[in-house]
């Protein structure tokens, strides 16, 4: 090959390439062009292979034009892609359209469980008043969630508290959460002012006021000089925070081993306000928790000197409150978990 063949070679290539770049139908066609063309063993190289042959005079001249032809490409071929990408885009745009006119797809939304929604209200008051949020067990020793509490082996008040036992000796699930007492004055200090929610288990038959899994909200405070005014100030202020004001309330003599005296905390029924219907047993009242004076001998095994530190405790079903705020009628639906029941709540 001489000179006047590859200036020719040269020229028809850039011919046949623009050509080429012009007919392209979309980017990937150019993108193949680029390739076939400038690329490291594309037309252009190949041509260029030839120069070895060449004078050494000659070699200088077919460097020029073949830099012009690779100019006059790359310059059509950024030209064409400019214009397709244009149109491309165009397309796209056409394609892929949104219409924000359309409504959203729904987003559909979690809600808490209408246990663990009482439980959060419940504490939400508390803290309010000074009360701080406590966990203890659920898998208890015997000693902590009867003995200390003032209920020897043996007791006829055990009774109140069917138990389901573990597999290991002398443990239990705890069957309410007044054990969180103990635990609660064997690591501080008074003042305390302690709140313990927490699942209780019994061994109960099921029906539609009792469970044998089910959540206790236990309240403890103790200082010294703490009296059962202070208790029944701070119960009436956290029925008028939960139920509303102006609702009636009364404390009535009860029996628990762990306070003395002890009391149950009625407020007056929410379903008929006070004459009587089937939800409050047509007594007018709705028994909401059980509470006392924290009896010496458990502020003893709490480690506290029961002549210097007084203190009252309480316990509440949070299942109970909310049965009370929306009218709900059997427990079981708490557990069951079955989405209707919860749908509601959301
Ligand atoms: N633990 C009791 C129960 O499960 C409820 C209770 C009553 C807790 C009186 C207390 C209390 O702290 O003072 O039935």
């Amino acid at each position: 090959m001489d000179l006047a063949d590859i200036i020719r070679d040269l020229g028809a290539l850039e011919t046949s390439t623009l050509a080429a770049i012009s007919a392209a139908p979309d980017t990937p066609a150019l993108d193949g062009i680029d390739v076939e063309v400038l690329g490291k063993k594309g037309a252009l190289t190949g041509i260029l292979r030839g120069i070895g042959a060449l004078a050494a005079d000659d070699r200088p001249r077919v460097g020029a034009v073949a830099n012009t032809v690779r100019g006059a490409i790359e310059a059509a071929l950024a030209a064409r892609r400019a214009e397709l990408g244009a149109a491309e885009l165009t397309e796209r745009l056409a394609r892929e359209r949104i219409d924000v006119t359309l409504p959203g797809r729904p987003l559909r939304r979690g809600s808490l469980h209408p246990s663990i929604e009482a439980m959060t209200q419940i504490a939400e008051i508390f803290e309010q008043f000074g009360f701080v949020v406590h966990e203890s067990p659920e898998i208890e020793d015997d000693l902590t969630n009867f003995q200390m509490l003032n209920i020897p082996p043996d007791h006829p008040a055990r009774d109140l508290w069917d138990t389901l036992y573990v597999d290991i000796p002398g443990h239990l699930l705890r069957t309410h959460t007044s054990p969180g007492q103990i635990r609660v004055m064997q690591a501080m200090k008074p003042p305390i002012r302690a709140l313990l929610p927490g699942r209780c288990f019994r061994y109960e038959s099921v029906d539609a006021s009792h469970g044998f899994e089910f959540f206790q909200v236990e309240g403890l405070m103790v200082d010294e000089g703490v009296t059962l005014a202070d208790m029944k100030g701070l119960l009436d202020e956290f029925a008028r925070a939960m139920f509303g004001d102006g609702k009636k309330t009364r404390f009535r003599p009860g029996y628990y081993p762990f306070t003395e005296p002890s009391v149950a905390f009625d407020v007056e029924c929410l379903v008929c306000g006070g004459p009587g219907c089937p939800a409050c047993g047509r007594s007018g009242w709705m028994t909401i928790l059980g509470a006392g004076m924290v009896h010496p001998v458990v502020l003893q095994y709490g480690g506290l000197d029961p002549e210097r530190y007084q203190g009252f405790a309480f316990g509440m079903g949070p299942e109970r409150i909310s049965m009370l705020k929306h009218g709900i009628t059997d427990l079981r639906l708490f557990m069951e978990n079955d989405v209707r029941f919860l749908e509601p709540f959301r």
